[in-house]
């Protein structure tokens, strides 16, 4: 029964105020997209997800922009005026087509398609009206609590507010349900208004088949990170250092050297060979690739459109952007590179620049093999500088150098072409 198919509500209709934002809360983002692209990159990647359905609200034509200009395929549907949990799937219910839904909230980032996938086929083994996610976390939150019955049945989510400061266990709701269509349709209707929040809240489902006898699966999770629901700036950053701490630590176990992953910013889809050793402060864009052996940084930026071959040497104080660079180039202190192709065995001296804008357009750049540019030279793009070529300290080169000449000066001049060694 592990392949019934679902279709998936992701509630994406509040405006999030706790956030303190001007965008929808699921618009804010963390790593490279925002809050609903990291649900919705999850959800895509599951094969019993037949169906996706957005519910938006507050602000949907930003939403919807979003999703359609990065996921295909995805529905919408429209919740007039946020009314709560169970009032926003209420606005997708029409639209459901699968004999199984997966309810997930926009705002819970970090959960994981594996856990989704295991997830489903838990629920689907049983036959049961709903299912839902759990996990065990410290007090600093703002999840829904679960309340247990004297035999360890759930039997309800309570949300902070309405405990009262009573004393309750750390077992919370990740906001994350699976459904059987029929009973979620024939029990949406049933719930009733908050009193205090004058909203419907889809949890009271949970008691409401509690009440009926029935049993609910609760599936627990170890990692309570992927859960993080994120109402605040706060939690917001909190789940920024997570996807991180992810991303940094797949690079380790994959053979990479982070010495200090905590002040170490790489973006999701960067590759990194074996071998290579990251000082703090390096920050490397989305996209750029990386060879084997290398050193990078301390203080070192690798931007969109870079990469890096082997046993390449870059940093301190480095950036470079939209670069072709290597392999075995030494490039060890201050610069930058941009529009720039540095060819095998390349020395790059301290303070060396490329001026690659002249105001209005940007220019490209080639350093070709084995060539050595001198301190403080500035390359003033496009400019060629030819194989086993010399920049002197300090020259502003703004013609092309040959192979093996040496030039030097303001504008840089050829001062000698060296002999071919034997
Ligand atoms: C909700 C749950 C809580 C759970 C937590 C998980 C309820 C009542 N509480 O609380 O038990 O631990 O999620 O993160 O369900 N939304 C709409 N329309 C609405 C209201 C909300 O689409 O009318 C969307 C929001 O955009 C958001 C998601 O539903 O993406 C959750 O809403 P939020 O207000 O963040 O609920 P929580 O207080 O986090
Ligand atoms: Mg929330």
């Amino acid at each position: 029964m592990a392949n019934k198919q679902f279709s998936a509500i992701v509630l994406a209709a509040g405006r999030g105020v706790r956030m303190k934002s001007s965008s929808p809360k699921v618009l804010n983002s963390i790593g490279d997209k925002p809050l609903i692209g990291h649900v919705l990159t999850q959800l895509v990647g599951l094969k019993n997800i037949a169906q996706i359905i957005v519910v938006v609200g507050y602000k949907s034509e930003e939403v919807k922009k979003y999703v359609k200009g990065n996921f295909k395929g995805v529905e919408f549907a429209y919740q007039k005026s946020a009314l709560g949990t169970a009032h926003a799937v209420i606005c997708a219910k029409s639209k459901i087509k699968h004999q199984n839904v997966l309810v997930l909230c926009g705002d819970t980032p970090l959960i994981t398609k594996e856990t989704l996938s295991s997830f489903m086929s838990t629920y689907s083994k049983e036959k049961v009206p709903a299912a839902l996610i759990t996990a065990r976390v410290g007090s600093e939150n703002q999840l829904g609590v679960i309340l247990r019955d004297t035999e360890d049945r759930v039997e309800s989510i309570c949300e902070k507010v309405d405990l009262k400061n009573k004393t309750h266990s750390d077992e919370v709701n990740s906001g994350i349900y699976a459904f059987n269509k029929k009973a979620l349709l024939a029990t949406l209707g049933k719930i009733k208004k908050n009193k205090k929040k004058g909203e419907y809240f889809l949890t009271d489902l949970i008691n409401i088949y509690y009440q009926q006898g029935e049993t609910i699966i609760d599936f627990s999770l170890k990692n309570s990170e992927e859960i993080l629901g994120i109402n605040n700036r706060i939690e917001l950053t909190t789940a920024e250092g997570i996807l991180r701490k992810r991303i940094i630590n797949k690079h380790i176990d994959a053979g990479v050297r982070v010495l200090d992953p905590s002040n170490t910013y790489i973006a999701s889809g960067v590759s990194i060979g074996k071998n290579s050793v990251i000082y703090p402060f390096t920050f490397i864009e989305k996209g750029v690739t990386i060879g084997s052996n290398c050193l990078l940084g301390p203080f070192l930026r690798l931007r969109k459109g870079t990469d890096i071959k082997d046993n390449t040497q870059l940093g301190n104080f480095v950036e470079v952007n939209r670069s072709h660079v290597g392999p075995a180039v030494t490039m060890k202190h201050f610069g930058y590179l941009g529009d720039t192709t540095v060819e095998e065995g390349v020395n790059i001296g301290a303070g060396a620049v490329v001026a690659n804008y002249d105001g209005k357009k940007k220019h490209k750049t080639v350093i070709k093999r084995k060539s050595f540019i001198g301190c403080d030279t500035v390359l003033v793009a496009p400019v060629k500088v030819g194989e086993g070529a010399v920049t002197g300290a300090g020259s502003v080169v703004t013609k092309n150098v040959k192979p093996k000449e040496t030039v030097a000066g303001v504008p840089a001049k050829c001062l000698k072409k060296r002999k071919t060694k034997k």
